[in-house]
């Protein structure tokens, strides 16, 4: 009998963990998105955007919470996909280490503007 036996020796580091963040996070996503551009763009239409609107709609709490995920969900994606991309052009462990600082302060002060704009809603 033959039997096929896995015995690659992958040690699950950071960046395995950041690799398979992508993966999860593109599988959120693909809801949270499609739910988000086919209300505003079928079911709204973008020329009824406008601050009223986001004012309604964020006056429910349960879209509060769905446009925090999205935000969370989609910009951590995306930074991390860039740190990856950014990762191509070098192999310097230095260079990587300021990266990843960049990258990280990047994520966390856009992080912190978009939640305090959804958190704090609009004022009348
Ligand atoms: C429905 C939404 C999305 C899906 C399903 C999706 C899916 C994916 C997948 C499967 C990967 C490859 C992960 C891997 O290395 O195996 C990826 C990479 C990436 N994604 Fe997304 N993504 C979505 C939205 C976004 C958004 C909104 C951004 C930007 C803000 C973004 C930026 C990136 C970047 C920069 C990479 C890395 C590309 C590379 O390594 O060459 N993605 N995405």
């Amino acid at each position: 009998m033959i039997t096929a036996k896995r015995s690659a020796n992958v040690k699950i580091n950071f960046e395995i963990n950041a690799w398979k963040y992508m993966r999860l996070s593109a599988i959120l996503l693909v809801p949270l998105v499609w739910i988000h551009s086919i209300i505003n763009t079928l079911v709204t239409g973008p020329e009824n955007i406008n601050l009223g609107y986001v004012a309604m709609h964020w006056a429910n709490m349960g879209w509060r919470i769905y446009d925090i995920l999205i935000l969370a969900f989609a910009f951590s994606h995306g930074v991390n996909g860039l740190r990856q991309v950014l990762f191509d052009f070098t192999t310097n462990t230095t260079t990587r280490s300021i990266l990843n600082l960049v990258m990280l302060v990047f994520w966390l002060a856009l992080s912190i503007v978009g939640a305090t704009a959804i958190i704090g809603g609009i004022k009348n």
